[in-house]
């Protein structure tokens, strides 16, 4: 194998030069010699690892028992490598999609945990799916999530045999707050039961994250940062770094007001736009709290853009969902009149295409990729471009 590529797929190249992705179920290391199941294209090959017959001897072992088999991480056994192995892999994606850029690397502290996890219940386990499958891989400890819900695993595991909870097969929400603590179970229904030292009830009080910008509440089952306390230090200080501030942000995608509270107190004034309306409840809420009133709006954002959005001392930031944002957007976008503006993007390839699509009225001024999804090739894509 050549490198892990974006994606967390290991590339090579065959004898005739075809490239060859394969999917790996652990870290791979350049250099390490791979079995594996390969299905020829026109122009590549696409397979799966089998086994490795050469390992990397820095490959160090998993702390997890089902590594390997758990589609949940992909980079167990990459050990104090991890960091690097993850750069290189956002490097070839930039690389690839923007050309000679410039950018920074924040990996993870070695303490950054899941605060949410999605488990699968199938009428007799729970557990995590396999990668690219809806094969169920039972867990009954999870080491990438903060120790409470890990230690919650069994008991929900126990409540859904036992009929205390719904026994039919379904998605299931583990979380925690900052600091981790209290757990909440929620269902695809968004019925939500909190353990205590007797069992599960049913709760519908909200998650607490005490952040460094601030306390922000938000109902079980919403949308909250993954690993809250180390992605609030991360973009805290990239944006401090940045010397992002203004007279108005535009928190586009906004959320319960993650970014209105830690970049508030740089603006005369925040306007937030999120589509769900109990995120936005949530949001006006948190901010009045922390006395940063918003206007905070529940609307789809590329409706709710106007032509020519802001003025030239105005920021907008947008962190939109997976997929990034609609083609309609970006073009409305071209004509903003804002200054500045924050891109953040969860998935590399999405983020990299609506660079692409914001040009040529938003030029690039900086570039990061945050690692705030550790074992897994998730990282949090964030930059900075100017009018
Ligand atoms: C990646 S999350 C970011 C939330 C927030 N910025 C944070 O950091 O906590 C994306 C958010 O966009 C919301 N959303 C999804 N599609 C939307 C749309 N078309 N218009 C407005 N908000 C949307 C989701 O409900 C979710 O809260």
């Amino acid at each position: 194998m050549e490198r892990l590529a974006w994606g967390g797929l290991g590339l090579a190249h065959a004898d005739d030069g075809r490239l060859l992705l394969l999917e790996s179920p652990l870290a791979l290391f350049p250099g390490e010699t791979v079995e594996a199941e390969v299905h020829w294209k026109a122009r590549h090959g696409e397979g799966r690892i089998l086994r490795w017959i050469g390992k990397d001897g820095r490959r160090a072992p998993a702390d997890c028992p089902v590594a390997g088999r758990c589609g949940g991480c992909e980079l167990w056994e990459a050990g104090s490598c991890a960091p690097e192995l993850k750069r290189q892999m956002v490097a070839d994606l930039f690389h690839r999609q923007l050309g000679e850029v410039a950018w920074n690397w924040h990996p993870a502290p070695p303490e950054a945990r899941r605060h949410r996890i999605q488990l699968h219940w199938d009428g007799a386990a729970l557990g995590y799916h396999q990668r690219n499958s809806h094969v169920l891989v039972p867990v009954s400890a999870c080491p990438a999530a903060a120790a409470p819900l890990s230690e919650a695993l069994p008991r929900l595991q126990d409540a859904l045999s036992g009929g205390a909870l719904p026994a039919r097969p379904q998605r299931w929400e583990l979380a925690t707050g900052t600091p981790a603590g209290e757990v909440t179970a929620t269902d695809e229904r968004g019925r939500t039961w909190r353990l205590a030292p007797d069992g599960w009830s049913r709760d519908e009080a909200p998650i607490v994250q005490q952040l460094p910008g601030g306390t922000l509440r938000h109902g079980p089952g919403a949308f909250f940062q993954v690993s809250p306390a180390w992605a609030s230090r991360a973009f805290g200080s990239l944006l401090e770094t940045w010397e992002v501030r203004g007279a108005t942000l535009y928190d586009l995608y906004g959320g319960v007001g993650f970014f209105s509270a830690l970049l508030g107190r740089r603006f005369a004034e925040r306007v937030l736009v999120e589509s769900g309306e109990a995120a936005v409840g949530w949001a006006r809420l948190n901010l009045e709290a922390l006395g940063l009133p918003a206007q905070c709006h529940a609307a789809d954002v590329a409706d709710w853009v106007p032509e020519a959005l802001g003025h030239s001392d105005d920021l907008i930031l947008l962190d939109p969902p997976r997929a990034g944002l609609p083609p309609d957007l970006c073009r409305k976008l071209q004509g903003a009149g804002a200054g500045a503006m924050v891109l953040v993007g969860c998935d590399g390839a999405a983020f990299c295409r609506d660079l692409k699509r914001l040009e040529p009225a938003w030029k690039l001024k900086a570039l990061s990729a945050l690692d705030l999804f550790p074992l897994t090739h998730h990282v949090e894509c964030v930059a900075l471009l100017a009018r």
